[in-house]
């Protein structure tokens, strides 16, 4: 369980835990911590130090200093040992799954497989980093007017430095290391500030990191409260590029910072629009999967974080000739769903905050006021809310254009795909659309009219598989990810000229 056999040591002996420097397990100065409560019991569970900007600053200056022998590590090596870690993570897949379930309510198989999710994740990221990695290109001037070929240009790709990683609530492993594992491959070193609900799984997934062997500053894991440290580390001189996935913070991030690259993922209010002739069997099984973010069985991966995913189907927009039907099926599922605490694997648990829980209800009665229709009576016991369908839902609604992040979906009734189109791109956010329909041109036309990253045809919205990319539009975010953009992303190009006194023609 949580900070016991290898992982004692990640605990002092107050009971907090400790935070990650220069490879070692330290209490912070402060002798203060961060309270986490179990969303379920609405209870503190675990306590995490509460950091200094001191410490912020001496583990970036390491991070800084081990990152220059990093990069001398030859690519092989780095891989192997990015390996390691991923056989650590799912064999310690038990302790990392427990921290989740009392940090954020994941129901319990799900929380397992976050882990396994990400042992894959890192893997492949190794590989895919010796493939492209050991790679770079080699170009001759004559193809440009005026030149001979008196140039030879070499391009390889060098790493950027310091990156600071900044993961989500929903995903504090899996998410940490989509962040950690490309930059590592790629020569970078680490500074990872993790959500504070989920920080406690995510130093059981960085202790996997510790065990497997890396260098002693290249990868830090700070803890603390977003007021005193968030600018400081966001803000910092030694941080070449940020990696956040999260909420507007990040526009704000994004305002602050200085010249670096960012890579940014800020949500999604993802459109799911379903044409007259869908399949709608297929089309209810995904927005119950989608919507309420019910387990994919046909998936090694499956989800189950009750609406709480950037790429939930977060509005239906529904021809109004097959709406009864489809919202008739989709009433028929969510009856099925279980709802109760995420240690009995329950599909709909708590939402992870009592504000999250009380923002979801605000939506839900302003909704009610002006008229939607309730498909099922709205419960809500402390974070636990049952899922939700808001039929008959109005542009003027909150609900129509806001993220609950929670287990309630609202349904539009549309009279043309057109007007699908133009609710989706009227939305602030564009991370991912779907669209049911049995015809592929239709589909096409559709997807390319969508304002968002990606558009799925006949299926829910989701990141994975991990390796392909995920980007959001507009106010979701920048840059791209998946395993090998994040990969590029995370490097810089470095071309050097070689300059003949005259021109050489190959068989010349
Ligand atoms: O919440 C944001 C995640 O990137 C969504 O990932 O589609 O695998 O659940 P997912």
């Amino acid at each position: 369980m949580a900070g016991t056999g290898v992982f004692a040591e990640l605990v002092d002996g107050d009971g907090v835990f400790k935070y990650y420097s220069y490879g070692e397990w330290k209490k912070s100065s402060s002798g203060k911590s961060v309270p986490i409560i179990n969303p379920t019991t609405r209870q503190p569970h675990f306590k995490v130090q509460a950091c200094t900007q001191e410490e912020v600053d001496k583990l970036m200056e390491e991070a800084k200093t081990a990152q220059k022998s990093w990069a001398k590590t030859p690519l092989w090596k780095r891989a192997e040992l990015l390996h390691k870690a991923a056989a650590l993570l799912k064999e310690h897949k038990v302790p990392i799954a427990d921290c989740l379930v009392k940090e954020i309510a994941k129901p319990a198989k799900d929380a397992a497989t976050e882990a396994v999710r990400s042992g894959d994740l890192v893997s492949y990221c190794a590989e895919e980093g010796v493939r492209i990695l050991g790679e770079g290109k080699f170009l001759v001037s004559d193809s440009f007017p005026g030149n001979e070929r008196t140039k030879y240009c070499l391009t390889s790709k060098i790493p950027l430095g310091v990156i600071l990683a900044i993961p989500p609530f929903n995903y504090p492993v899996n998410l940490a290391v989509s962040k950690i594992a490309p930059a590592l491959i790629a020569g970078n070193s680490i500074v990872l500030k993790p959500p504070t609900q989920g920080a406690v799984a995510a130093l059981h997934m960085v202790h996997c990191f510790h065990l497997a062997g890396f260098p002693e500053g290249l990868i830090s894991c700070v803890t603390g409260k977003g007021s005193e440290i968030g600018d400081f580390l966001t803000m910092h001189p030694i941080v070449n590029c940020i990696s956040f996935t999260g909420g507007d913070t990040g526009i704000s991030i994004s305002k602050k910072v200085g010249m670096i690259p960012l890579q940014m993922e800020l949500g999604g209010k993802d459109a799911c629009i379903i044409l007259e002739d869908a399949d709608l069997d297929l089309a209810a099984s995904n927005i119950v999967k989608g919507g309420f973010s019910y387990r994919q069985h046909k998936s090694l991966y499956v989800v189950s974080s009750c609406g709480q995913r950037c790429t939930a189907v977060k509005v239906v927009l529904v021809m109004e000739s097959v709406a009864n039907a489809l919202v008739e099926k989709v009433k028929a599922k969510v009856a099925k769903l279980t709802v109760g605490p995420p240690e009995d694997d329950c599909d709909i648990t708590p939402v992870v905050t009592e504000s999250s829980a009380n923002f979801i209800e605000g939506l839900v009665m302003d909704a009610k006021q002006k008229g939607a229709t309730f498909c099922q009576e709205y419960k809500r016991e402390g974070n636990l809310i049952w899922p939700l369908l808001l039929d008959n839902v109005r542009p003027d609604m909150r609900i129509a254009w806001e993220e609950p992040f929670g287990p309630v979906l609202p349904v539009i009734r549309i009279t043309s795909a057109e007007e699908g189109i133009h609710h989706c791109n009227a939305s602030n956010f564009g991370l991912q659309g779907c669209v049911f329909t049995r015809d592929i041109n239709k589909a096409i036309l559709i997807s390319d009219a969508m304002e968002t990253g990606t558009v799925q045809i006949n299926s829910a919205p989701a990141r994975g598989p991990d390796h392909f990319p995920f980007q959001g539009l507009k106010d979701s975010g920048i840059g791209s990810q998946g395993i090998t953009n994040s990969i590029n992303m995370m490097t810089k190009i470095k071309t050097t000229v070689i300059n003949l006194p005259t021109p050489s023609y190959t068989m010349g």
